[in-house]
């Protein structure tokens, strides 16, 4: 089965959104492999979104994602990475609740900065991710590592 990495964003963990998320992450067929709840600090946070550090809204990114504590999940399940996408809806929250209401960011984003939950994007990004929060010697981790 194929593994990807989600994050509820603080945002999300403010707003009390993470049991009601789980329960639509489990709902869907997911079984989450790990989860660990973290405090981000600044260069953890730009290291993990370094791909977007020339974008004009990186600073801003890089406040709203250290601003409170963070649920990171592995979620794991035939193709995890696309379904966990679709599940999430687009990066825009308004977007979002125009286009896919049901989605978990109509749900409890705000706007294309502040969107409560992350998704791996590419195979590539989610073994990258996954190894960026957790222990490769975890087996199954690596495993999936030595598979991509
Ligand atoms: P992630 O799952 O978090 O990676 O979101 P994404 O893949 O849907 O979007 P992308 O990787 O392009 O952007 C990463 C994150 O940067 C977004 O989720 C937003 O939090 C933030 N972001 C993206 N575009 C903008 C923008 O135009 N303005 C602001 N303020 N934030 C943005
Ligand atoms: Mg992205």
């Amino acid at each position: 089965k194929e593994k990807t990495l989600a994050m509820i964003k603080p945002d999300g963990v403010e707003g009390e959104y993470a049991d009601v998320i789980k329960k639509t992450i489990l709902d869907s067929g997911f079984e989450i492999a790990h989860e660990i709840e973290l405090q981000l600090n600044e260069d953890t946070a730009k290291n993990f979104y370094a791909e977007h550090s020339s974008k004009s809204f990186f600073p801003s990114l890089v406040q709203y994602m250290t601003s409170g504590k963070v649920v990171i999940m592995v979620l794991e399940k035939e193709n995890a990475i696309s379904d966990w996408r679709a599940l999430i809806g687009p990066t825009d929250a308004n977007t979002a609740k125009e286009t896919h209401p049901t989605s978990i960011r109509a749900l409890c984003g705000v706007d294309t900065g502040r969107n409560c939950v992350h998704g791996s994007d590419s195979p590539q990004s989610a073994a990258r991710e996954i190894s960026f929060f957790f222990d490769k010697s975890t087996s199954d981790v690596s495993q999936r590592h030595d598979e991509l």
